[in-house]
């Protein structure tokens, strides 16, 4: 396991006024450029991966990778399954050495949210893991999961006491006007439901889907009380940007690792300027 937890990561920047960055990884390359960015910021970050991140490159493999860079790199990191589908992915990842699990149960009835979420969050905590859950459900697609403006609801403040004093839960995920993958249209974070839940709620609050929430956003919601934002599409597209240049200079060509490279280092910019964002006065 990783000598750090989510939630440590977390209280520590907050004590600072700072939130924790999350990014999603899959693959050497994202692994590497998080890594670099953590080590040249010297700042403590969350990899994550989905339960499609783990068919793409192998559970028990990703989470070697990263314990390797942990290791090469000399940095505080925790390892988090993001969106985790089932208890038994649960049961399978703290099994492998995770220091953080979540369960996403925001599709299901509350009361089947709170049943799942509580198994998640004493399984966690059996192995001094941290555990992350979801209520709200926001906008867009992330996995293998699609959710449609009609289906999305956000979360409710008082429900929001009630499920984290009964499940237990260190990490509490909220739909506030967020939602997975680009926005449309500028995005309304809901600024004053996010303060109502910090007033009555004293564990971590999550921003799932930040990528493309202005940078004053992202900050008034850390002033507000938001401890850990998770990033995936603008890292993706970072990748993609950096390889797609690599191949307008040099069509044809068959240079895989120099392509990868030019990738690799746009991750590793884009994981700086989100750290950097994510410790304002720094
Ligand atoms: P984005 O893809 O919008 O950055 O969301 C990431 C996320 O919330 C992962 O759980």
């Amino acid at each position: 396991m990783p000598k750090v937890t989510s939630l440590e990561l977390i209280q520590e920047a907050r004590s600072k006024g700072h939130a924790t960055g999350a990014f999603n990884v899959y693959n050497l390359e994202s692994i590497q450029a998080v890594s670099e960015g953590a080590k040249d910021t010297n700042v403590g970050v969350i990899f994550q991966l989905t339960k499609s991140a783990a068919e793409y490159g192998g559970l028990k493999n990703i989470y070697d990778l990263i314990m390797n860079c942990i290791d090469i790199y000399g940095i505080r990191a925790a390892i988090h399954l993001d969106h985790g589908p089932t208890i038994d992915m649960v049961d399978e990842c703290l099994e492998i050495g995770f220091s953080s699990v979540m369960y996403d149960g925001s599709a299901l009835p509350f009361d089947e949210n709170v049943e799942k979420s509580t198994i998640c969050a004493q399984k966690a905590h059996a192995v001094n893991a941290t555990s992350e859950a979801e209520l709200g459900k926001l906008v867009g697609v992330e996995d293998d999961v699609s959710v449609d403006e009609k289906e999305a609801y956000y979360t409710d403040p008082k429900d929001a006491l009630k499920f984290v004093e009964a499940t237990k839960i260190d990490l509490l995920a909220v739909a506030i006007g967020n939602a997975h993958g680009f926005y449309k249209g500028e995005p309304h974070i809901d600024f004053d439901r996010l303060a109502e839940i910090r007033d009555i709620v004293d564990t971590a609050i999550v921003l799932h889907g930040a990528s493309g929430i202005p940078d004053d956003a992202i900050q008034k919601a850390i002033s507000l009380g938001i401890g850990k934002i998770n990033i995936d599409t603008e890292f993706r597209y970072a990748l993609m940007r950096g390889v797609e240049d690599y191949l307008k200079a040099n069509p044809d060509t068959a240079q895989a690792r120099k392509a990868l490279s030019d990738g690799r280092e746009r991750m590793k910019q884009k994981v700086i300027e989100k750290i950097n964002l994510f410790r304002p006065g720094v």
